[in-house]
């Protein structure tokens, strides 16, 4: 019988996780609201998109423990920008330790608050990841699609909402629900959502 940890476990280790994200991902692992995290599998993921996408910017909207964080800096080039919003100094500070023994805190600026808050102030983004605060997720589309590069990405986590959005029963998944159709059909951009973890949405402007 396999089950879903054992798959985990699996996809984890072929995740190319070193010394440092094997030691967040269990510190994290141990901590209260543990699922928070970005999965190992989905942190590589964002790594290699923002390798092969040629990022020199980049943001994270929900740091947590920075395990995402790491993978994002990670697949920025050594003059590469990262810049975290996290409304949580605690979160913030386990972060930043975190980065720092990634060896890519240099990469990184915490803008503190809600992150609905700072995104007008932004130039260019090249990459977006974007993992905080569901409701507010069409506030961060808005204000971030038009500040994409050309060739930039923005990522979405939890789309489906543990399946969810398929009958939403909630205000806040019938958000979700609602930008997941205004997102398909929003001709400014090309967008996939994928059926990664509890959904993976990956938009880009449409080449005009
Ligand atoms: C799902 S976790 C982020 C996981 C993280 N991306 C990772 O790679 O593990 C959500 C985070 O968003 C933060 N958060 C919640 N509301 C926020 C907001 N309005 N603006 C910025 N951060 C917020 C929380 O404190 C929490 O750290």
């Amino acid at each position: 019988m396999i089950c879903a940890m054992d798959l985990d476990d699996y996809l984890a280790r072929h995740a190319g996780q070193d010394e440092v994200l094997a030691r967040i991902d269990r510190e994290t692992k141990a901590m209260p609201y543990a699922g928070m995290q970005t999965s190992p599998d989905q942190a590589a993921l964002l790594a290699l998109l923002v390798r092969l996408s040629g990022a020199r910017t980049a943001i994270e909207i929900g740091t947590f423990t920075g395990y995402g964080a790491v993978c994002i800096a990670r697949g920025l080039p050594a003059d590469g920008r990262l810049t975290i919003f996290e409304v949580s100094d605690e979160y913030a500070g386990i972060a930043r330790r975190n980065l720092d023994a990634a060896g890519e805190l240099d990469k990184v600026t915490f803008v503190m608050g809600p992150a609905t808050e700072h995104l007008a102030d932004l130039d260019t983004v090249d990459f977006a990841y974007v993992d905080a605060d569901k409701d507010a997720y069409p506030a961060y589309y808005d204000a971030l699609v038009p500040k994409l590069a050309p060739r930039g990405l923005l990522l979405l986590d939890n789309m489906l909402r543990g399946g969810r959005v398929l009958d939403p029963q909630d205000e806040s998944t019938r958000v979700t629900a609602a930008l997941n159709d205004r997102i398909a059909a929003d001709e400014r951009v090309d967008s996939l959502l994928l059926g990664v973890r509890d959904g993976l949405t990956i938009v880009t402007p449409r080449a005009a």
